[in-house]
């Protein structure tokens, strides 16, 4: 019989795809159901005094598991079976030791923040970054007393190096925190660069990390851990949940790195709910049939829009020219160019808002990365609390759209972007 943990036939070691419809889990200790079932429940029986005592010292790490031992499970705030096999399983497609979930991608990227970074210090990071986090990294996080730094893409070491000094003297880099692709202009980061800038600056003590938002092209186009990167976040609400049909984050990486943020996570309760892990690991079972599909799509359709005589200009990866100073990185970071593609309408705000309004198949929505297409209108939605000045530094436009292709048939979509187009 299979163990759970299972991940090898023979030598023949079995990929992420193969594993999310078992791993993890064992039909016998819930009756045979071949699926588990929703552990719908906020607290678990102890089966003795002397257990529950136990399962409490290890959560607060006054013991340690003993070899081969597995956590009890205590109260759904810190563990639930339904969130401790999907982080299993998660963690797979990465090929990470770890993965934690929480209640939303600001939930993962806050409690990243919160576990790893102390008044005081530094965190470098790049624009345009999605607008909850740029929120959060230029408003909230200085009023704890923490510094931010911004890059842009395609700056060099050297330029970024000179920016920290001036802006942040004598205060410790502990962070260098990136979102390639950024949301919303598709522009790449260069993670092995962004390595090579924290290793400058460690000194042996709290030593500078690298964490990536991996959420528009993870987990399957790109893999940042194998770049050298610290930890990955991602919005599970996007490609992983992929139905826009509910709230998630994740945390990959280490085991040593998560440990600190299971804790914050414990005491700030941003734990995911059983449902929401029963969701994803039903979503895990096609991600990468969702994902090929949509990238699939989206190779056909930015071409399309390259030609359309209303349609500036186009960002989407697997078009990046050869001389594009970001094709290096794409060849060496990217497996894959994903399916969301950026594009300024030959206008304005109204132009762009006359095509929006058009769409009859694609949805005008904010998010992305679900079974049906969205168009959104980044520089008045997602990313409206950025300031003028500073997004148009980034390239958000008033002109630009952002799109997320779908699982609907090709054909259909190109029809309905051409007709919205036509009614520019
Ligand atoms: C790149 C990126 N990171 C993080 C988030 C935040 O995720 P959530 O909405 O699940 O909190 C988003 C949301 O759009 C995003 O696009």
């Amino acid at each position: 019989m299979r163990d759970k943990w299972d991940d090898f036939i023979d030598d023949h070691k079995l990929r992420p795809e193969s594993l999310m419809m078992g791993y993890g889990y064992r039909p016998e200790l819930s009756e045979g159901s071949m699926k588990p079932p929703v552990f719908q429940t906020s607290t678990f029986a102890f089966p003795t005094a002397e257990a529950g005592k136990h399962y409490f010292a290890l959560a607060y790490g006054l013991e340690e598991l003993e070899e081969g031992e597995e956590s009890g499970l205590l109260y759904s705030r810190l563990n639930n079976p339904n969130l401790e096999i999907l982080e299993d399983r998660l963690a797979l497609w990465d090929s990470a030791e770890a993965a934690l979930v929480f209640n939303s991608g600001m939930g993962a990227i806050t409690n990243t923040f919160l576990s790893h970074v102390r008044p005081g210090e530094v965190i470098l990071h790049s624009g345009p970054l999605y607008g909850g986090t740029d929120h959060l990294v230029q408003k909230t996080l200085p009023e704890f007393g923490i510094r931010t730094v911004e890059f842009g893409p395609g700056e060099l070491r050297e330029t970024i190096e000179a920016r920290l000094a001036a802006e942040a003297p004598d205060a410790p880099l502990r962070m260098v925190y990136l979102e390639t692709p950024a949301n919303p202009t598709n522009d790449l980061i260069d993670i092995e660069m962004c390595m090579a800038i924290a290793r400058g600056h460690a000194t042996g003590e709290r030593d500078p990390m690298v964490v990536v938002d991996n959420t528009f092209l993870g987990p399957l186009w790109q893999r940042p851990l194998d770049h050298g990167a610290d930890i990955i976040l991602y919005s599970l609400t996007k490609f992983v949940g992929g139905h826009s049909d509910l709230i998630a984050g994740a945390a990959v990486g280490s085991k040593e790195l998560l440990q600190p943020m299971r804790a914050t996570r414990t005491f700030t309760g941003s734990q995911a709910s059983p449902w929401t892990g029963w969701l994803l690991m039903r979503s895990l079972e096609t991600l990468s049939l969702r994902m090929d599909r949509q990238k699939a799509s989206a190779e056909l359709i930015a071409p399309f829009l390259v030609e359309h005589p209303k349609v500036k200009s186009v960002r989407y990866l697997g078009l990046l020219a050869p001389d594009d100073p970001q094709h290096k990185i794409y060849k060496r970071q990217c497996r894959g160019p994903g399916s969301m593609i950026s594009f300024e309408i030959d206008g304005g705000e109204a132009e762009a808002f006359r095509f929006l309004n058009a769409l009859r198949l694609v949805h005008l929505a904010v998010s992305l990365g679900g079974t049906e297409s969205l168009a959104e209108h980044p520089a008045t939605t997602t990313h409206a609390g950025v300031s003028i000045e500073h997004r148009e530094q980034l390239g958000i436009t008033p002109r630009l759209v952002r799109l997320s292709v779908g699982v609907e048939h090709y054909a259909d979509l190109l029809y309905d972007l051409d007709q919205a187009l036509q009614a520019v």
